[in-house]
């Protein structure tokens, strides 16, 4: 069965597209891509079609790894779709549980901090990386790609 994983973030053009391209890499390299459907979207809508921001693009590329996807806005239809719903920062798991309506108990448990993932980080969150420097989108692949190698091991047990 194809497990369908969703990452979420703020404005859908730095961390869960970076997330997003980490983890399809990987899956690529591993030979796993016929068992997973990935995807990301924000909690906001402000920057809806539009690519990745150029300095996440290009800290990414230098890693290898091209980020293609377009901004969407996250919405209830989400949360029965996908089985994994990741979160970067606890900002965005209020937002998505916010969206969780009264007939909808399972779904709580498919929400999660992708850094819960992580094994070599003590932070829960992924920082947003907006208003800094450069060393923000590289911080934001690190912590991302060292959670991801977690994450993807515990899809296929
Ligand atoms: P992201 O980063 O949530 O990682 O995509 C941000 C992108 C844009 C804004 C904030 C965070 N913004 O305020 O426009």
């Amino acid at each position: 069965m194809v497990k369908k994983i969703l990452f979420v973030c703020l404005g859908n053009i730095c961390r869960s597209p970076a997330a997003e391209g980490i983890f399809k890499h990987k899956i690529k390299e591993r030979d796993l891509e016929n068992f997973f459907l990935v995807d990301s979207a924000g909690t906001g809508s402000w920057h809806v079609g539009n690519l990745p921001d150029r300095r996440m693009r290009a800290t990414a590329l230098s890693r290898g790894i091209e980020l293609t996807s377009r901004s969407r806005q996250i919405d209830v239809n989400d949360l029965h779709e996908f089985d994994q719903i990741l979160v970067m920062d606890k900002d965005n798991l209020e937002a998505v549980k916010s969206l969780i309506e009264d007939d909808m108990n399972s779904v709580n448990s498919k929400i999660k901090l992708i850094l819960s993932y992580s094994k070599n980080s003590q932070l829960e969150e992924v920082p947003d990386p907006y208003y800094g420097g450069q060393n923000g989108f590289e911080k934001v692949l690190n912590l991302l790609n060292d959670a991801i190698d977690e994450l993807i091991d515990s899809l296929i047990e």
